[in-house]
């Protein structure tokens, strides 16, 4: 008998459903990227939410409330996820309150993966609390400055499950620490979720196979476009022991699940690992997930009568930003001025050379000129149009006909 609420369904009652907002409290935290450009570090907390006991639907409890964005007009470049009980005490594996998943969605935006989903899925967290943190640096061409952009029309919704272990029922809150920069700088550029899962679009769930080492693969997601990878987090469920992302058949990122080693936490995922710099993408580059499984390894979650297995999961959220060597941006700009001012000091010293040894080729050129309406430019520094005017006027010309050609 399956309890178990899937990640999919709350995301597609996430517009059509009226949303009760939950009540939030927020506290400010001391911002510790990018204080310099007015950066804000805060704890949101919503809830709360009583986790009934083991005994009851195996103490899963799921939850979906609408959630105010932390900042509006702005760039988040860090998130994570956490429980806690009204005292402020950290609710998790070792207290027996689990953090099944959680995820947040934007209904402003469509997903960048799956584009029958009424909203973009930006952040996923389990009990590993993987932090979205898109502050490092990971480009071979420098600090990249990135954040997820939230526009006036944003508004997020947060679903998720809770699983209890106890046979008494807790109550806890949901909290989110966001940082982000109020008024970025245009040098920000906005970083883009990319959600792949081995259930591919429709349910994430998998099965479970007791007692052996096993794998899923996601379907192939083909690159439209020029990216840097900036960031993937990875989640699987116990039993899992690592993630590949893939790109042409070549690993570029593992996530490793790392076991907890004390209490209640024992021999139940604690953290995962995350990739920065995964590389780039071309068009047509082919990108699939494939999350490994060792259910003699680790044991899988069960049921709380034991008798079936709990499904498993394998997600890679990632997040690219528009590659820096696409048109329009800051190497080929570099890259056209430089090729312009060779071409034009160049041509302009074969000109001079040439009016040197042959002034009568330089007459036909002026003529060519006059002949095509173009004028001499006076300047206003009358220091400058004491220069040589036949110099001048070439180096003008030459210039002024090149830039039609580029
Ligand atoms: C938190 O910081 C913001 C911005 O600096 C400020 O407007 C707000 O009053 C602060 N809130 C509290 C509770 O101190
Ligand atoms: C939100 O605003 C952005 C930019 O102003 C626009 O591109 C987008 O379509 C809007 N989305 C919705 C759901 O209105
Ligand atoms: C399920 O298995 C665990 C460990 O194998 C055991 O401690 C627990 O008592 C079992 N629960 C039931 C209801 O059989």
């Amino acid at each position: 008998m399956r309890y178990h609420v899937s990640i999919l369904l709350p995301v597609l009652s996430v517009l059509t459903s009226a949303i009760v907002a939950a009540e939030i409290a927020t506290t400010n935290l001391t911002a510790q990227h990018f204080p310099e450009l007015g950066s804000r570090r805060v704890k949101t907390t919503y809830g709360s939410h009583v986790v009934q006991s083991r005994k009851e639907n195996d103490g899963m409890s799921q939850f979906q409330s609408a959630i105010a964005p932390p900042c509006v007009d702005c760039t988040i470049t860090f998130m994570q996820a956490g429980l806690e009980y009204l005292d402020g005490t950290t609710a998790d594996a070792t207290t027996n309150m689990w953090m099944h998943h959680v995820v947040l969605l934007n209904r402003g935006r469509k997903d960048s993966v799956c584009a029958d989903m009424p909203a973009q899925r930006f952040f996923a967290s389990g009990n590993e609390r993987t932090a979205i943190d898109l502050t490092s640096t990971f480009s071979a061409l420098g600090t990249q400055h990135l954040g997820y952009p939230v526009a006036e029309n944003d508004t997020f919704v947060g679903s998720g499950e809770l699983m209890n272990m106890l046979d008494t029922p807790q109550e806890v809150m949901l909290f989110m620490v966001w940082e982000f920069i109020p008024a970025p700088p245009i040098y920000f550029k906005p970083a883009v979720p990319f959600w792949l899962d081995v259930g591919g679009c429709g349910d994430s769930d998998v099965p479970a196979k007791p007692g052996k080492q096993f794998e899923y693969i996601s379907p192939v997601l083909t690159a439209s476009s020029h990216w840097d990878i900036a960031f993937i987090g990875g989640h699987l469920h116990d039993g899992g022991t690592h993630l590949d992302v893939i790109r042409n058949d070549e690993i570029v990122c593992t996530t490793e699940a790392l076991y907890g080693t004390s209490g209640f936490a024992t021999g139940h995922i604690a953290r995962m690992q995350s990739c920065l710099n995964a590389g780039s993408t071309l068009p047509g580059d082919q990108f699939y997930i494939k999350a490994y499984y060792d259910t003699n390894a680790h044991t899988p979650m069960t049921t709380a009568d034991n008798d079936t297995l709990e499904p498993v999961m394998g997600i890679a959220l990632a997040y690219l930003v528009a590659s820096e060597t696409t048109s329009g941006s800051w190497f080929s700009r570099v890259m056209l001025i430089y090729v312009v001012l060779t071409a034009v000091v160049v041509t302009g010293l074969a000109g001079l050379y040439t009016a040197r040894q042959r002034p009568d080729a330089l007459n036909r050129l002026l003529e060519h000129f006059r002949g095509r309406q173009w004028q001499r430019v006076r300047t206003t520094d009358p220091e400058t149009d004491g220069l040589d005017a036949e110099d001048g006027l070439l180096l003008h010309g030459q210039k002024q006909t090149k830039y039609p050609n580029i």
